[in-house]
C-alpha cells in the first residue's frame, strides 16, 4: 500500500459516514471520525479496527471548525482527504408547499456547513501532496433528473454540486481534487428500510475517490462513473 492518508469524515457516527470510516481504516488509512454527538462518535470510533481517531465536529458550528483545524495541525500537520458526508433531510414537500425556514435549516447543514468547514481546512489540505475533497451529494439534486418534492434537500444538493464544480476550478492550479458523488439509495436512517443498497455499496465510491491513484476532478460520480449534473 502507498503511504497511509489522513482522512476526515463528517457525520460519521452512523450510516454511510461510519461505513466509509470502517472501509478506510480496514485498508490502513489514518481516519479521523467526527460527529456532533460526542458519546455516539466515541463509541462508533471504538467499534472500528485500525487507526481511528474521534473528534467532535458539528458542521453548523464554526467554533467547531477551528477546534478540528487546531487538532489536525497538532496531531498530523496536514490533511489528505476531507469527506463532507454529514447531511440532513428536509420536509418531503415541494417548493409550492415548503416553509422557507425548512429550506434554510437544510442549507445550513448540507451547504453552508460544508463550505465553512472546507474553507477552514484548506490550509491543511494544501500541505498534502495529493489533497482530495469529496462531497456526498445525491441524485435528488441532479438538474438532469430533477423531480418534485423534497424542496430543501434537492436544492441543498444542487447547490453542493455547484460548490464542487466551482471550487475545483478555483483550486485547479493546486494538488487538490474536488468531486461530488451520489451513494445511490442506501439503507440507513435517512434512506429508510425500503432502500435497496447496502451501506457497504453506498460507501464504495467515496473510498475509491479517497484512495485511488487516478481520479477525475470537478465531476459528479455514482458507482465510480461520471454522471450528469
Ligand atoms: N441514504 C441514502 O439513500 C442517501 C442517498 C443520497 C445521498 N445521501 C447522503 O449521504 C450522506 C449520509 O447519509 P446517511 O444515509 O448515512 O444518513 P444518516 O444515517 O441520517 O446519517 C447522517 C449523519 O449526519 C450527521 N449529521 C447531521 N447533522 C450534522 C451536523 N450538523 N454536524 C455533524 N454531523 C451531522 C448525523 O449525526 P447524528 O447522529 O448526530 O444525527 C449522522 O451521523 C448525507 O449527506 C446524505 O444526504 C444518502
Amino acid at each position: 500500500m502507498n503511504d497511509p492518508k489522513v482522512v476526515l469524515v463528517t457525520g460519521a457516527n452512523r450510516g454511510i459516514g461510519l461505513e466509509i470510516c470502517r472501509q478506510l481504516a480496514a485498508a490502513g488509512q489514518r481516519v479521523l471520525l467526527t460527529a456532533r454527538d460526542e458519546e455516539k462518535g466515541r463509541s462508533a470510533a471504538a467499534s472500528l479496527p485500525g487507526e481511528v481517531h474521534f473528534f467532535h465536529l458539528d458542521v453548523t458550528d464554526p467554533g467547531s471548525y477551528e477546534n478540528v483545524q487546531n487538532y489536525i495541525a497538532a496531531e498530523f500537520g496536514y490533511l489528505d482527504v476531507l469527506i463532507n458526508n454529514a447531511g440532513i433531510m428536509s420536509s418531503t414537500r415541494g417548493f409550492d408547499k415548503t416553509d422557507l425556514n425548512d429550506i434554510r435549516r437544510v442549507m445550513e447543514t448540507n451547504l453552508f456547513g460544508i463550505i465553512g468547514l472546507t474553507q477552514t481546512l484548506l490550509p491543511l489540505l494544501y500541505k498534502s501532496s495529493a489533497g482530495r475533497i469529496i462531497n456526498i451529494s445525491s441524485g435528488l439534486g441532479a438538474i438532469s433528473e430533477m423531480g418534485g418534492g423534497y424542496a430543501g434537500y434537492r436544492l441543498s444538493k444542487t447547490a453542493l454540486n455547484g460548490f464542487t464544480a466551482a471550487l475545483a476550478a478555483d483550486l485547479s492550479a493546486t494538488n487538490i481534487r474536488v468531486n461530488s458523488m451520489c451513494p445511490g439509495w442506501v439503507k440507513t436512517d435517512m434512506g429508510g428500510s425500503g432502500a435497496h443498497r447496502s451501506v457497504e455499496k453506498g460507501a464504495e465510491t467515496a473510498v475509491w475517490l479517497a484512495t485511488a491513484g487516478q481520479i477525475p476532478n470537478g465531476k459528479f460520480l455514482r458507482d465510480k462513473i461520471i454522471i450528469d449534473w
